[in-house]
């Protein structure tokens, strides 16, 4: 008989509750031996914190790293994809190469961004050179909207910057922001702006190994987008969440508020072309597996650990991606019987993908999944097997090929 396996969650979602129960799991708390913890971001930094005194065995596992936030928050994203074009640079890689106005060519994936107020006088600098530029400014530690807004004149920000200093809510004062460029040409469909949530599952960053979900979707917002300037104010024509825009049916006849990506790509390769559709996903690869390849040196790679994010991606009307931000807990609410489907199926192919050949985690598991395990989630890239792939056979037998050509390269 195989072991009974013990799940823990903080989150009573069914998507969640549905996937653990089919598989005859039982529901502990957090305090009983639990093997398999579905956990908020917070409850999972807090096990491994030095003062929780918690250590985990080798048959437990959990859906968070501990320092995730080295790639989900605002200001560390950005600061660490800035570090690792230097490193680049400095190594002389053909990567890090620059075009005559000093753009990254080939890694140019990220809104020119600075935090607020370590570098207000770089982003004084850089807004002088480029007066007729909205910005989007976005406390670096929060999400759904909250705090966000756009400027287009310096005044706001000295405007701004004022209010908050002396605002008598300390909690404000404290905040870092972000400031970023704002991607003021998006790629519009029936006249409206939305974004692109991509799925990426990371079980080990040392060796790094990732995987991308082929059933992303397109947010759309709810109004028109106002090319004009002329509505900074209104959040409906330029945040596409799911929070401000209270997506579904009910709220939103157009597009039923989502596109799954398989639509979007038909649309795409029929209004522009099957090749450019094909170099738009190839370059949403690879930001992904660049962001990633800037975190993993820094990352607590912990062995019970894995995530799966969710990229934000804005297509611009050149059909370049942009990476936006990268969530570590994306929502496991769904808001129509579709999406309740795609959900229920992420969370079933994760839990494929994670555990071991017997069901039973275990950390000394060399995370290298049957190609039947994966589902709808593709290989982007496992260090371990491409420094191995003349050995790969010995790792998965025939079915080793699949590997042997990572797909950024
Ligand atoms: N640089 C940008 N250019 C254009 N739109 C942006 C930009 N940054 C954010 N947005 C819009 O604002 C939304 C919220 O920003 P995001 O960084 O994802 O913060 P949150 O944590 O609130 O989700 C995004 O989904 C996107 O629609
Ligand atoms: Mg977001």
């Amino acid at each position: 008989m195989t072991a009974r396996i013990a799940y823990c969650t903080d989150m009573e979602k069914s998507v969640l509750s549905n996937n653990f129960e089919k598989r005859g799991w039982i529901q502990v708390g957090p305090d009983d031996e639990w093997n398999f913890y579905w956990a908020g971001a917070q409850t999972c930094r807090s096990l491994f914190s030095v003062d929780s005194g918690y250590r985990m065995n080798d048959n437990q596992m959990i859906n968070h790293f501990p320092t995730h936030y080295e790639l989900t928050r605002k200001d560390l994203l950005v600061k660490n994809i800035k570090r690792y074009r230097r490193e680049l640079e400095r190594e002389g890689s053909p990567l890090a190469a620059r075009d005559a106005t000093g753009r990254y060519i080939h890694l140019d994936f990220l809104p020119t961004t600075f935090m607020l107020p370590a570098d207000y006088n770089l982003f004084v600098e850089e807004f002088r050179r480029n007066p007729n530029t909205t910005w989007i400014l976005k406390p670096a530690g929060r999400s759904q909207g909250v705090g966000i807004f756009l400027v287009n004149k310096l005044a706001q920000i000295k405007k701004w910057s004022r209010d908050t200093k002396s605002s008598f809510n300390p909690a404000l004062v404290k905040d870092t922001y972000v400031i970023s460029r704002y991607i003021e040409n998006p790629l519009l469909i029936g006249g409206k702006k939305f974004d692109l949530r991509m799925y990426v599952l990371v079980t080990s960053y040392r060796p790094l190994k990732a995987y991308m979900y082929k059933q992303g979707f397109c947010r759309f917002c709810t109004v028109r987008y106002d090319t004009s300037g002329q509505e900074l104010d209104n959040m409906f024509v330029h945040l596409t969440n799911v929070s401000i825009q209270k997506h579904g049916e009910e709220y939103n006849s157009v597009h039923g508020g989502k596109w799954p990506v398989r639509t979007l790509r038909l649309y795409l390769e029929g209004t522009r072309g099957k090749a450019r559709t094909d170099k738009l996903f190839a370059d949403v690869t690879w930001l992904v597996v660049h962001s990633l390849r800037a975190v993993a040196p820094i990352m607590a790679s912990d062995r019970h650990c894995f995530e799966c994010y969710g990229y934000d991606i804005i297509i611009d009307d050149q059909l370049k991606p942009w990476m936006i931000e990268v969530n570590a807990s994306p929502s496991m609410t769904s808001t129509t019987a579709n999406d309740r489907i795609m959900k229920y199926k992420l969370v079933d192919d994760i839990i494929s993908i994670v555990l071991p050949p017997d069901g039973v985690p275990n950390v000394h598991w060399n995370k290298i999944p049957a190609n039947d395990k994966s589902g709808d989630f593709e290989l982007l890239l496992d260090e371990e097997l491409y420094q191995n792939s003349d050995h790969s056979a010995t790792h998965r037998g025939k079915n080793s090929d699949r590997h042997s050509a990572p797909r950024w390269k």
